[in-house]
């Protein structure tokens, strides 16, 4: 009745960005990402006859705003006739910043209510369960670079290869701690309903897709930089050529994609991307990481810097 998962955030490098169902939240576009290995989500599900209805907790605190979220989740995962739960979060890095914390938090939560309901489901059902939840939680069941494409009415989930095989570091230049104003379900259809760029965006994402993935399984970084910063700039093309537009960047923002165009012109193997929110996360290889830790660091405007490696998949612990 009882149990507990661990998740990493997953960035991704080719974004998911529009739904083409938002009733079953099924995304518009394939996406690639890497799921990282130092910062996680660990959430507990207890499932209790005794309970009247859901209650969550996030690091101790009670947390009524993303519970609505959490219980649907767990009607997805052991249907909704089921036991109301008692459901804990743990987490170490700041929360809606745009550091893909519902991604983390929401496969956590779908491992931990099978293993809750004693459901024994494959890790691609696992993912599509949590693929309603947050489409970006179906890519971090899986580690190291994971592909999510479209297939009929669900989705189908690909490694193309794992953490180890390809060790890269990723260096998150945090900007603004604060929850964001608008939430990407939101974002995504105020594009897809406005924004005079979107058709063009869902047309030629199989392309960047063949790119990257390409890129990926021959360990070019260099042409995954360029896809990968191309695939970024042109999601948030999108959201400005909205109405309303949906700008997430500030000045900092700004100021690290510089420190980013800098560090390559010096020779280092690093690449930005950015999604819904100011943070600016730089990939590079392994070696260049000290380098691009103390640029970002020193680039104004930057609140913190976290640094992680790529990680494995989301799994179960030992509850205590
Ligand atoms: C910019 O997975 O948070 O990070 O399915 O509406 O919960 P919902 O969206 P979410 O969107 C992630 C958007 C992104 C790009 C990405 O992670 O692929």
């Amino acid at each position: 009745m009882r149990a507990t998962a661990i998740a990493q955030p997953n960035i991704a490098l080719i974004k998911y960005w529009g739904k083409r169902d938002s009733t079953r939240n099924l995304p518009a576009v394939g996406s690639i990402s890497i799921t990282l290995r130092d910062l996680f989500t660990k959430m507990s599900v207890q499932l209790d006859a005794e309970l009247a209805s859901d209650v969550l907790y996030v690091n101790d605190e009670r947390d009524d705003g993303m519970l609505p979220r959490i219980s649907a989740c767990l009607d997805e995962v052991i249907g909704r006739s089921r036991m109301r739960a008692r459901v804990d979060s743990v987490c170490n890095f700041p929360i809606a910043a745009g550091l893909a914390s519902s991604a983390s938090a929401f496969a956590a939560t779908t491992l931990a209510a099978a293993g809750a309901a004693d459901l024994h489901l494959d890790t691609q059902r696992l993912a599509s369960l949590a693929g309603r939840a947050s489409g970006s939680a179906a890519r971090s069941l899986y580690g190291g670079f994971v592909e999510l494409a479209n297939k009929g009415n669900d989705i189908a989930m690909t490694v193309l290869c794992d953490a180890d095989s390809w060790p890269l570091s990723v260096v998150v230049a945090v900007t603004e701690s604060v929850p964001k104003a608008v939430g990407s379900s939101e974002a995504m259809e105020i594009s897809r309903k406005t924004s005079p760029f979107y058709a063009n965006w869902v047309e030629r994402q199989p392309e960047d897709l063949d790119v990257a993935r390409n890129a990926i399984l021959e360990r070019d970084f260099r042409q995954l930089a360029i896809i990968a910063e191309h695939n970024c700039l042109k999601m948030h093309s999108v959201m400005w050529a909205s109405r309303p537009p949906t700008m997430f960047w500030n000045a900092a923002t700004m100021a690290c994609l510089q420190t980013v165009r800098k560090l390559q012109g010096d020779g280092c193997s690093v690449f930005f991307t950015i999604d819904a929110g100011p943070q600016v996360k730089a990939v590079c290889l392994p070696g260049d990481a000290e380098t691009v830790h103390a640029a970002l660091a020193a680039t104004p405007g930057v609140t913190e810097v976290l640094v992680s490696a790529l990680g494995a998949a989301a799994r179960l612990v030992d509850p205590r």
